[in-house]
Formats: structure tokens, sequence, C-alpha cells
């Protein structure tokens, strides 16, 4: 049975007050976190080291929302594995189509923060999707399919049982409007054949897929019951610790 992990990527949400009003909510809670469920939070950069003592001994896990490709140096504004790990961070989001969109992330990008991040013992968690252009041409798995090979580039198969794949539809993404549990199962299916196929069946099995793109807690439990779903990367609908719960416990 693969864990389910649900992320909350908290994105440019949230100073230090607010930061310390929603995990305060969130840890008083975790006895209501099931069994088999792994719960990360993913605040800004100013609020890793407030929100680590905060999770400390909790069982909710610290993640990040990216990370330099460089050790370290002269690269004004960037966050490096080894400030993340000393900022008491277990994840870090990479390639998010935001990432993308704006800061002009590539796979072959994403594929070097992705060792970076694998060799720091920090676990990556990698997002792919298509956009709604790509979408009603017909070439979602071509373009899915081709991510997820640019940034699995050169991993080995012990490095893939420690890294999760986020399957996010681009035209889902804060726009309310989510994929359907069979469209998204579809889409992680051929991302698991392709996994099978450059690494062999155990390793395509224990991987976990996330599912992200508007997901809320009226739509949670039917996406996360998907054969192939294994979790939720939530934007919105994380930073409130009711609705944050609500997909939690539906994870089960
Ligand atoms: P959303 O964001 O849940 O607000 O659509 C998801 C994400 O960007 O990871």
């Amino acid at each position: 049975m693969r864990q389910k992990v649900i992320a909350g990527n908290w994105k440019m949400y949230k100073d230090l007050a607010e930061t310390r009003e929603l995990l305060g909510a969130l840890v008083a809670r975790t006895a209501e976190i099931p069994e088999g469920v792994t719960a990360v939070v993913c605040p800004p950069f100013t609020s890793l080291s407030v929100a680590a003592e905060m999770v400390r001994g909790s069982r909710i896990r610290l993640g990040a929302q990216n990370m330099s490709e460089h050790d370290e140096g002269a690269f004004t504004g960037e966050i490096s594995w080894k400030m993340l790990k000393s900022a008491g961070c277990d994840f870090v989001i990479l390639g998010h189509s935001e990432r993308r969109q704006y800061y002009g992330e590539t796979d072959e990008s994403v594929n070097r923060k992705a060792k970076k991040a694998l060799r720091a013992a920090l676990q990556p968690i990698l997002c792919v999707g298509e956009t709604l252009k790509e979408r009603e041409s017909g070439v979602t798995d071509a373009i899915v399919g081709g991510q997820v090979r640019g940034v699995l580039e050169g991993l080995t198969a012990e490095e893939m049982n420690r890294l999760i794949i986020a399957y996010e539809p681009v035209w889902a993404i804060g726009t309310g409007r989510t994929a359907t549990p069979a469209q998204a199962e579809a889409v992680h299916a051929m991302i698991r054949g392709i996994v099978r196929n450059l690494y062999g069946d155990a390793v395509s099995q224990s991987l976990v897929i996330q599912y992200g793109g508007s997901v809320k807690p009226d739509n949670s439990a039917e996406l996360l019951s998907q054969n192939d779903i294994d979790g939720a990367l939530v934007g919105g609908a994380c930073l409130k610790a009711d609705s944050f719960y609500q997909i939690i416990r539906s994870a089960k």
C-alpha cells in the first residue's frame, strides 16, 4: 500500500503572524491525520524556521516551495538545499507550473534541482502538467510524458523511491476547475506506466503520484479514491485549517 501524501502549498501567502496562527491550528489537530496519511506544509521561506519549531514532534512535516540548483555562491535571492535542511525541511516542491511560467524553469533545471535535493536527503515533489491549449489539442500525454522523462533524467531506482511526482494540469490550478477523477486517473496511470518502463514494476508501484489543481474538500475524496492518485498538492484550500483537514481526512 502506498502512503497518501497531502501537501499544502502556501504559495506567497502568510507572514509570520499568520504562519503562527495557521500552524497553531494545524498542530492542535494532528489526531485527525489518519494512519497511512502524511501531511506536509510548504510555507514561504521566511516562515520556515518558525514553522519548523511549531511542527517539531508533531505529525506535520515541513517542505519548501523552491530551491536553487547551486550549492552556494553569488546567487542573489536564491535559497540552497543546505539552508532548507538547516531550516528543518524534509520536502521541496520543484518545477511548479508558476515557476515554469513566470521564472523560466524547465525540465532540465528541475532535473538538476531534483538531483541536488535527493543528494541532500530532501524529498522532491516534482510538478508536471499540461496547459489548457495542450489538453484541447490532444497532446496531454505527449507533454506530460515528456516532462516526466525530462525531470527524472539520470535518476537511479533508489532515488526514485525518495521522490514524489505531482500531476497538476495548469488549467486546473487556482481556477476552481478540477480535472475529473477519470481525467486525472488517466494521466496518473500514464505516468506510472512511463516509470514502469524506465525503472520496472516495483519502483512504479511504490511511487507516490499526487494530483493538484483546485483540490477542495468537496472533490478530494473522489480524486483520492482513484487507483493511481496517491495524494494531493493543495493550494487555496490549504490556507485554512478546516479545509486542509477535511482534505487530509478524505485521504483515508
Ligand atoms: P490550487 O493550487 O489548489 O489553488 O489550485 C494547487 C497548486 O498550485 O499546487
